[in-house]
């Protein structure tokens, strides 16, 4: 056990892949990722999202463990303690914390939508699909989407049950509770996607849907599609808003922290595909339109499902551990204001997550459903669930890992740096420290600000 000034830390450094994963792992990878690929295109999207997790996000990555580590603090703090002469920094740090209530709002609601869809699968509201017709299949898995999202009370019940479950995990004592749920069942949902990528391929439209996914037609990447490619990236790997400096603080002295980013990187992104696999070749079997938006998910699985044996088994499956998925992440996201009202404003932890969940819920409840008081309304052209989604995932986190690179790139002391890197041993992933350092001094940060530059018009909103 790794402790510092008392504070809990994960056990061991499987715990500490597991646990990092179960915060990357979640509603971006399941709900996220097919509905923008969807959005944006297909293949040119996917590759220019690879590049970014590679240039940008491993090493933003990377500097989150460094700073989190060497500091064992919340993310405020750490930053700080990182350059305690240079105060600006903490601006970082405070970013993190909106940035985590901003992606909360909406992502509990739509953990809520998972959650209500386990019991429609229990209920066997989807028992009727197999004896329909493609389109009336089609019909009835888009209306129960609708009246899911839609209605006028459920969707806020559904996302105060996400939330009251978040907050009496953390309040129960956090690390075991992480650790535990995340080890088993990681490799679950892996063996569950794999299996609805083994039904998907043998569908009509697999060809198709393969095709959409892996053929990369160039002229399809416009700046927002670019954009959207960075912020996907830093939503993907909770990176830019201080979960992962959260998490290295409580990593333990062994782990390695460049192989433990290769490793998350490399299975988050395993998880992405696979369950792009399995979507895309419903929605050509099905004739359903690839760019619908945030619904892709819910309208594509139970058709999955719908005609094998033990189908309605498999959905119920699929949907608890995309629900677990998605709490787990959840736990990392709420951990960072959590941690940060604990040890910066000394409020109990208790109080501090009901604090911190009791502000999600009523503003999430408010504005992000269809049927809330503010959920028509529109901001520069966006509903509020966009809104939060836009500035959190392009806006607040890609400039929070672009100040992070900057400040472990140029303004943290080096040899600290070099330290964590080699875990105290000079001779330990020498080559790779200095390949790490290049990009992350050179490349990521000029990366980052190429495509904001690109950008500007629509940042302005
Ligand atoms: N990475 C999580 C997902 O893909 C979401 C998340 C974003 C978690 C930022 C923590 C911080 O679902």
């Amino acid at each position: 056990m790794d402790r510092k000034q008392n504070r809990e830390g994960f056990s061991s450094t499987l715990a500490v892949f597991f646990a990092t994963l179960g915060s990357a792992v979640g509603l971006g990878n399941i709900w996220k990722f097919p509905y923008l690929t969807g959005q944006n295109g297909g293949g040119a999207f996917i590759l220019v999202y690879l590049l970014c997790v590679t240039l940008i996000g491993m090493p933003v990555m990377i500097s989150e463990f460094f700073i989190g580590r060497k500091a064992r603090k919340n993310a405020v703090g750490a930053i700080h303690g990182i350059r305690p002469d240079q105060p600006i920094w903490k601006s970082i740090g405070y970013m993190g914390v909106a940035a985590s209530f901003f992606i909360m709002f909406f992502y509990s609601a739509v953990a809520g939508w998972v959650y209500s869809y386990v019991f429609k699968a229990i209920k066997g509201d989807f028992g009727g699909l197999s004896s329909l017709s493609v389109e009336e299949a089609a019909k009835m898995t888009a209306d129960q989407f609708g009246a899911t999202a839609g209605g006028a009370f459920s969707p806020m019940l559904w996302q105060a049950i996400v939330l009251i479950v978040v907050s009496a995990i953390l309040v129960a004592g956090v690390k075991n509770g992480i650790e535990r749920i995340t080890k088993t069942l990681m490799p679950v949902l892996f063996a569950l996607i794999i299996i609805c990528d083994i039904r998907a391929l043998t569908l009509p439209g697999a060809r198709e849907g393969l095709s959409f996914l892996f053929h990369v037609d160039f002229t399809k990447l416009t700046a927002p599609v670019i954009l959207a490619a960075l912020g996907l990236a830093f939503f993907k790997l909770s990176l830019g808003m201080g979960t992962m400096i959260t998490y290295g603080s409580y990593f333990t002295n062994e782990t390695n922290l460049i192989s433990t980013s290769a490793k998350v990187a490399i299975s988050d992104t395993a998880v992405s595909m696979l369950a792009g696999i399995s979507i895309f070749p419903v929605v050509f079997t099905f004739g359903l339109e690839p760019g619908q938006g945030p619904g892709l998910l819910f309208n594509t699985i139970p058709l999955v499902f719908s005609k094998i044996p033990f189908g309605g088994l498999l959905l119920v499956a699929f949907f608890v551990l995309t629900g677990i998925a998605a709490t787990t992440a959840m736990l990392s996201l709420v951990e960072v204001p959590v941690a940060y009202f604990t040890e910066e404003k000394n409020i109990s932890r208790n109080k501090a997550v009901l604090l911190t969940s009791a502000i999600i819920l009523l503003i999430g409840i408010a504005t992000v459903h269809p049927m809330s008081v503010f959920g028509n309304t529109v901001i520069a052209g966006k509903s509020f669930f966009d809104l939060f989604d836009f500035i959190s995932s392009n806006v607040l986190l890609p400039f929070g890992g672009l100040l992070i690179s900057l400040l472990a790139g140029h303004f943290a002391d080096i040899s600290s740096l070099r330290r964590e890197l080699s875990n105290n041993d000079r001779l330990n992933n020498g080559n790779l420290i200095g390949l790490f350092l290049f990009i992350l001094k050179y490349i990521t940060p000029i990366l980052v600000l190429i495509v904001f530059l690109n950008s500007i018009d629509i940042i302005k909103l």
